[in-house]
């Protein structure tokens, strides 16, 4: 039994990170530069913890949403490359060029702002140029890049280091518009080439674009959920064999109790025992990413049987029934192992199935975890 600072926690397998990152760098070969997306506390799976396996495994660069993320990861010390994806607003272009920090840039207006913010710290602000293909969230408009690119080489503390897309498609079977956004983008980077203002870092995959569009590898790959070792899409863009899922989410039994029938469990007692019935508390709530609505979980694993969820969750308790698992498997105790996500026995609750269960992605299932769930690093 693991003695985590909390009676809840999130297991994070070195051993899975590692070997993912190994796969993926073989999968994209020694001339590719691996960047691993670490945005939302690395997917849940510990921003920290993860980048230090990254450096460790040979990852030449990292990734973030917002800038503030990227401070979290320099302040306990993590050096090296980290690009923020997201919008950067003006004000905080200083401090990232006091830290080295890598921005994405897409819009002329800023640039005035940026080049004074990085002169009055007497850095270079370092610059990747994001470009739109399709995807309409953030980027520069494809017939713009080349005067962008120009225009930040007329700012003198601007450096651009790199130009890169993202696919809106990559993860479904039919690639039509993925290849279409990639097609818009080599003739960016053509003209960017043209012009003499090709930096050296284009980049456009993510995971589910390393394992099936490989000529978009280019000069580096952004992966994220497949260095975590959950599939881009269950269903169209499953990993290849040899990954691993990294994260289990698993809570230790309070207390256990008995009902008779007519006893009501949890606020608005939404569930009332036809039968006697054995129930265990789990100290786990919907303030840790356990959601109580729309969907609750269904149930959590107890000695490799599931034990299905009882009345509303609560803030920081869940109610399940053990009775099954009492009478047939062994009495349920104080101090037992449930798993919410991962491995117990031979049964399982992946990422994806409580995905599915609650309604959304494994993307969104391990990245709401909440911080006050402590992440232990096991092998
Ligand atoms: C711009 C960008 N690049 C790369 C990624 C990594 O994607 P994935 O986790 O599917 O590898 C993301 C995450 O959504 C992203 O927003």
């Amino acid at each position: 039994m693991m003695l985590a600072p909390r009676p809840t926690w999130l297991e994070i397998s070195r051993s899975a990170i590692l070997n993912n990152i190994g796969a993926l760098r073989t999968r994209i070969g020694p001339d590719c530069r691996l960047m691993l997306v670490l945005k939302a506390n690395a997917y849940g799976h510990g921003a920290a913890e993860v980048a230090r396996l990254g450096q460790e495994a040979g990852a030449q660069a990292m990734a973030v949403a917002a800038l503030s993320e990227a401070l979290d990861l320099r302040r306990v010390g993590i050096d090296g490359e980290i690009l923020v994806l997201g919008y950067t607003p003006s004000h905080l272009a200083a401090t990232a060029a006091i830290h080295a920090i890598r921005l994405a840039a897409y819009d002329f207006s800023t640039l005035y702002e940026l080049n004074e913010a990085a002169r009055s710290v007497q850095q270079p602000l370092t610059l990747h140029v994001k470009v739109n293909t399709g995807m309409n969230r953030l980027g520069v408009a494809p017939d713009e890049v080349v005067p962008f690119l120009q225009a930040v080489h007329d700012h003198d503390h601007l450096r651009v280091e790199g130009l890169f897309t993202h696919f809106a498609t990559s993860d479904l079977t039919d690639k039509q518009y993925a290849y279409a956004q990639f097609v818009r983008f080599q003739a960016v980077v053509a003209a960017a080439e043209e012009a003499g203002l090709r930096p050296p870092l284009v980049h456009a995959a993510n995971s589910a674009a390393i394992f099936t569009m490989p000529e978009t590898h280019l000069d580096m790959v952004r992966s994220g959920i497949a260095v975590y070792g959950l599939d881009p899409d269950a269903d169209e863009a499953p990993l290849p064999a040899g990954f691993q899922p990294a994260l289990s989410w698993k809570a230790e039994v309070g207390q256990v109790r008995t009902l008779q029938p007519g006893d009501a469990v949890s606020y608005g007692r939404e569930f009332i025992a036809q039968r006697p019935m054995t129930v265990a508390v789990l100290p786990v709530g919907y303030a840790d990413g356990f959601p109580r609505r729309p969907h609750n979980w269904g149930s959590v694993l107890l000695y490799g049987r599931e034990a299905p969820i009882l009345g509303r969750v609560c803030m920081d308790q869940t109610m399940v029934d053990v009775t099954a698992i009492s009478e047939e498997v062994a009495p349920v105790r104080m101090g037992d192992e449930a798993v919410l996500i991962g491995r117990q026995g031979d049964a399982e609750i992946s990422a994806a199935e409580a995905g599915r269960r609650i309604g959304t992605i494994n993307y969104d299932v391990v990245s709401r975890i909440l911080a006050r769930v402590p992440r232990v690093l096991v092998e």
